[in-house]
């Protein structure tokens, strides 16, 4: 099928790369030439494992990149893959989805056959329906079209797995040739698919989120329960989560969840129900229990070694997750800031992320190892879960004295301890 992706970004990159390797034909509408460019020289501009394959398989054959929406008069679907970032309230900004619902209208006012619209991007229940088909139309003026929802799951550095092994395909919509039309898109993809009506699909997308966050911040509660009682909140878990109708994933106790989706996504559905009059008290306390474990560790770390104030407090791991330089939301930004707001000298080491949390936080030491940040250290947090840290041991014998203190459990080393461990 030929498939219009507007937007280049994390999502409508790794999904074009991967429907082009399903045997779609794809282009994508991106306004940064630099991007254009980089696709269709088959050159990854964002770290996902595999893409970098797949787009020397498919550009300039098969996965195409412009920024003229030409493509969209001719595709089968035209999917809208752009960013709907939070506004000051956390409210899910939808200027660039109205922008490109507006472009692919004027660009369908030729079109032939019925065309296909479908919302990829995160978007608040209603808006595939409301703001979409209502912009598409007026600029469209009328027409056959199909509208669609079709959330996508993909987790960060792992979104080319998560592409080809979904647990499930959401396709939202109305009309039997739409979902057709969609589920032709994964044919190729042994999944369950389920057919439900925008608002739907679009609210399985943010439920989804919400409960997996929800998870974590339960985790934490405990952990931070499980700290006082001095009992090892890893293995509660494992016992809870034995449990089939629990599942030991997103159980992990730590410093709390970051990266562009959990925070943003918790917090558009607590805004989102609030203009329905409700009072989302679960998820409130949700994003509550996130914000306070930065403040735990530093606490905790205040409760080992006294006050911070001129000493040198070494961190390991920067992004928000492990495998990606990504650090939006990453727990590290919080801790950070309270350390040198306390007149600590930080000196921080991470495999991919430093060059992001430069920009952040250009006056504080970045070493190109472990051991430089270790090096006469007074302390040591460890907030993200790099596989690397494991391995390390008796570079710990550098610091000054050896207080670990691990945001996320991830060192094998003797004598550390965890926020909630
Ligand atoms: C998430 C969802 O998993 C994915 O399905 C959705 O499409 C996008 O949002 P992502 O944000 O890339 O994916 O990362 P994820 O692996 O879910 O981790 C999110 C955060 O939670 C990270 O900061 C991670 O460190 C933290 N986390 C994860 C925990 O603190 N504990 C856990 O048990 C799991």
């Amino acid at each position: 099928m030929r498939v219009a992706i507007i937007g280049g970004g994390y999502v409508g990159l790794v999904t074009g790369a991967c429907l082009a390797d399903l045997g779609h034909n794809i282009e994508i509408v991106e306004i940064d030439k630099k991007k254009v460019d980089a696709i269709n020289s088959g050159t990854p501009y964002l770290f996902e494992e595999g893409l970098e394959a797949l787009l020397h398989n498919h550009a300039g054959k098969d996965l195409m990149a412009s920024s003229s929406y030409d493509a969209v008069a001719g595709a089968d679907i035209s999917m809208i893959c752009v960013g709907t970032p939070p506004d000051a309230s956390g409210q899910a900004d939808l200027t660039f989805v109205r922008e490109a619902s507006k472009s692919i209208g004027k660009a369908l006012r030729d079109a032939t056959g019925n065309p296909c619209v479908v919302v990829k991007s995160t978007v608040p229940p209603g808006t595939t329906d409301g703001l979409v088909r209502d912009t598409v139309l007026a600029e469209s003026r009328g027409g056959d079209i199909l509208f669609g929802m079709n959330p996508e799951f993909l987790r960060e550095g792992r979104a080319i797995h998560d592409f080809f092994h979904p647990d499930r395909i959401v396709i939202g919509g109305s009309e039997p040739e739409l979902f057709e039309r969609v589920a032709n898109l994964y044919r190729k993809i042994d999944a369950p698919v389920i057919r439900t009506r925008p608002a739907e699909a679009e609210l399985i997308k943010y439920v989804s989120n919400a409960f997996l966050a929800t998870k974590i911040s339960f985790s934490n509660e405990i952990g931070n329960i499980c700290k006082k009682m001095g009992v090892d909140v890893y293995k509660v878990m494992e016992g809870v989560g034995l449990d089939k109708r629990v599942g030991r994933e997103f159980l992990n106790a730590g410093v709390g969840f970051g990266g562009s989706c959990f925070p943003k996504d918790v917090m558009a559905l607590i805004r989102f129900a609030e203009r329905l009059g409700e009072d989302p008290t679960v998820l409130k306390s949700v994003m509550q229990v996130n914000d306070t474990q930065p403040r735990r560790i530093i606490s905790l770390l205040e409760e080992r070694i006294g006050t911070v104030h001129g000493k040198r407090i070494a961190i390991l791991g920067l992004a928000f997750k492990d495998n990606t330089d990504d650090i939006r939301d990453s727990r590290a930004i919080p801790v950070i800031q309270m350390l040198l707001e306390r007149g600590a000298a930080v000196s921080a080491y991470d495999p991919l992320a430093m060059p992001s949390m430069k920009k952040i936080f250009p006056m504080i030491h970045y070493g190109e190892s472990p051991e430089s940040v270790l090096m006469n250290a007074d302390a040591c947090l460890v907030m993200t879960e790099w596989p690397e840290f494991s391995r390390l041991d008796h570079e710990f014998d550098l610091m000054n004295q050896r207080v670990i203190i691990e945001g996320r459990r991830i060192l094998t080393t003797s004598a550390t301890e965890g926020i909630c461990w």
